[in-house]
């Protein structure tokens, strides 16, 4: 058994149990594990179905150029894509995207343009501005635009939500699912609710987005932006791509306790997952009391953690954000260890004030 080629293997991600992490939960909860994708996020599907829809409509040539304003998982799965089909790929990151996420994009012959993170989408320097000038610029070129490009939302309602119904045999009762572009979310939700009305579609935000503010009032709130950590999840513009309609409860979570999840699920389920799987696995135990034991919940964890070994899988970088404490003196060397440290650094400050007090 083979597969034609690597876009093939796309999708039917495994359904994973959560047997440690939510020992306490009355409900069985079930992750699905988006990093199983080739590209390793379940932007395989959104990049490949936006991709092949526009070919079907006619809207790309051969030899063409595709544009995107992408956090990173999506830039790697055109790339991939792009570089399988014979065409040029550019991409405008966020400077909040881990140095990891765009190395492994320019790995894959895209061309990447870093944009400044804390730029207004309006402004020219923003990622979404730069994407658009570059379609103008560039000849035989398409820019796929995920927050507004509805089939976005297609990929995951002929894909994942008829692999988590029929993996979970109809049983699925709560379906938990990060918001960025709302493309996972309503794609999913869309189908699971056509098939059961009554699933509940808990959709995940980060502090620092304007989507939960939007879901409550239907007003775009300018004061609910300000920068946050989690990579993928939330956003300062309200996409096409999300359905508010579908959503049951819209549920914030802090960068902190997303990157201490996002840990625990390595540590004590085996699976290494990106910064926003870590959000979506806080925002499940933020509904653990409302579960009982007919419930049946599946938690969508989009990427894979290797894009994140820089952040929340380093204890400098958890530190340096306050999200973790001093290490522990766990050994006698590290305690002596410590004392030489302090002691060096106020000797030699000692001997610095001491010489610049010295006049020759
Ligand atoms: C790591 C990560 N998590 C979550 C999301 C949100 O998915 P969606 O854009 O389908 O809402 C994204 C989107 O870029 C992402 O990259």
């Amino acid at each position: 058994m083979y597969y034609e080629n690597v876009l093939a293997a796309i999708g039917n991600t495994p359904l994973i149990k959560l047997n440690q992490i939510c020992k306490d939960f009355e409900a069985p909860v079930f992750g699905k594990v988006e990093a199983f994708n080739p590209g390793h996020s379940a932007k395989d599907r959104t990049a490949l179905h936006m991709i092949e829809a526009a070919e079907k409509r006619g809207d790309i040539q051969p030899g063409a150029t595709i544009i995107e304003a992408t956090s990173g998982n999506t830039g790697f799965s055109l790339a991939m894509i792009c570089s399988l089909k014979g065409y040029k790929c550019v991409l405008t990151v966020s400077s909040k995207a881990s140095r990891e996420k765009i190395a492994l994009l320019r790995s894959m012959g895209a061309q990447v343009v870093v944009c400044p993170k804390d730029a207004a989408p309006e402004d020219p320097r923003s990622y979404y501005s730069r994407a658009a000038h570059l379609s103008e610029e560039i000849p035989n070129s398409y820019y796929l635009a995920q927050n507004f490009n509805l089939d976005n939302m297609g990929a995951h309602y002929y894909t994942t939500g008829p692999e988590i119904w029929e993996q979970t045999e109809g049983k699925i009762t709560h379906y938990v699912c990060c918001a960025g572009t709302g493309g996972t979310l309503s794609g999913t939700a869309r189908f699971l609710k056509e098939k059961n009305p009554a699933i509940q579609i808990i959709a995940v935000d980060a502090y620092g987005s304007v989507l939960k503010k939007y879901w409550e009032t239907e007003e775009f709130h300018e004061s609910e932006i300000f920068p946050y950590k989690i990579e993928g999840l939330g956003k300062t513009i309200i996409p096409e791509n999300i359905d508010f309609d579908v959503i049951d409860q819209f549920i914030k979570v802090t960068d902190k306790k997303s990157a201490l999840r996002a840990r625990q699920l390595a540590k004590n389920e085996g699976l290494l997952l990106g910064y926003s799987s870590g959000a979506a696995m806080e925002c499940v135990f933020k509904i653990q009391e409302q579960l009982s034991r007919d419930h049946v919940v599946v938690v969508l964890f989009p990427d894979h953690g290797s894009r994140y070994l820089g952040k929340v899988y380093n204890d400098d970088w958890m530190r340096q954000n306050g999200f973790m404490g001093k290490q522990p003196v766990d050994s006698n060397y590290e305690y002596i260890r410590r004392i030489y440290k302090t002691y060096k650094i106020k000797t030699r400050r000692y001997i610095r004030q001491t010489l610049s007090k010295v006049s020759y």
